[in-house]
């Protein structure tokens, strides 16, 4: 199932993602990816107010995982630097995919096979005034959740097969 929306500025990208963290509970993933500059970090701001997390988000890249709690727990994850996650994910990192967990994962490719296949997946594509995003939801959790995503009237966007 895919949802795919234009985002005309960053403010928009970050109202999306305010949306988007309003409707997330424990044991959701999201995954975020595109090239640099494409707006992840942008939109993952706006998951954060959604999820009434009272810091502004900062970059996991070097970090490799960020905790936050607001309406529930959030681990914002960066598998940019492949083997120093695989690394933190062996030494039990995984263990903290709860039920009580939101994880939002950027380089989420470098990490595929420790993430739950029921996911939410966003693709940032475009530059300037042309911005894709797109959503694919793969399983019944993710699709649930695109679904009450798309109702907002805030924004209009058209689902494809
Ligand atoms: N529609 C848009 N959505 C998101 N960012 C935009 C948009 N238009 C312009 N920008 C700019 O593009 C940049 C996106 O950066 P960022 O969110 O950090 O990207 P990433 O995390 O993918 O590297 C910001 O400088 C932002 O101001
Ligand atoms: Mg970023």
């Amino acid at each position: 199932m895919k949802y795919s929306l234009t985002s005309a500025s960053p403010e928009m990208t970050r109202r999306l993602g305010e949306a988007l963290g309003a409707l997330l509970k424990g044991g959701d993933c999201v995954l975020l990816d595109g090239e640099l500059g494409a707006g992840k970090t942008t939109f993952g701001g706006g998951v954060g107010l959604g999820l009434e997390i009272k810091e502004p988000l900062t970059s996991p890249t070097y970090l490799l995982c960020c905790e936050y709690i607001g309406r529930t727990r959030l681990l914002h994850l960066d598998a940019y630097f492949e083997e120093r996650m695989d690394g933190l994910l062996c030494e039990g990192l995984v263990e903290r995919f709860d039920r009580e967990t939101v994880i939002l994962v950027e380089w989420a490719r470098k990490m595929q096979e420790w993430l739950p296949q029921d996911r939410l997946e966003i693709m940032f594509t475009g530059w300037a005034d042309d911005r894709q995003i797109v959503f694919t939801a793969s399983g019944a959790r993710s699709q649930a959740l695109l679904t009450a995503f798309s109702v907002n009237p805030s924004f209009s966007g058209a689902f494809s097969s």
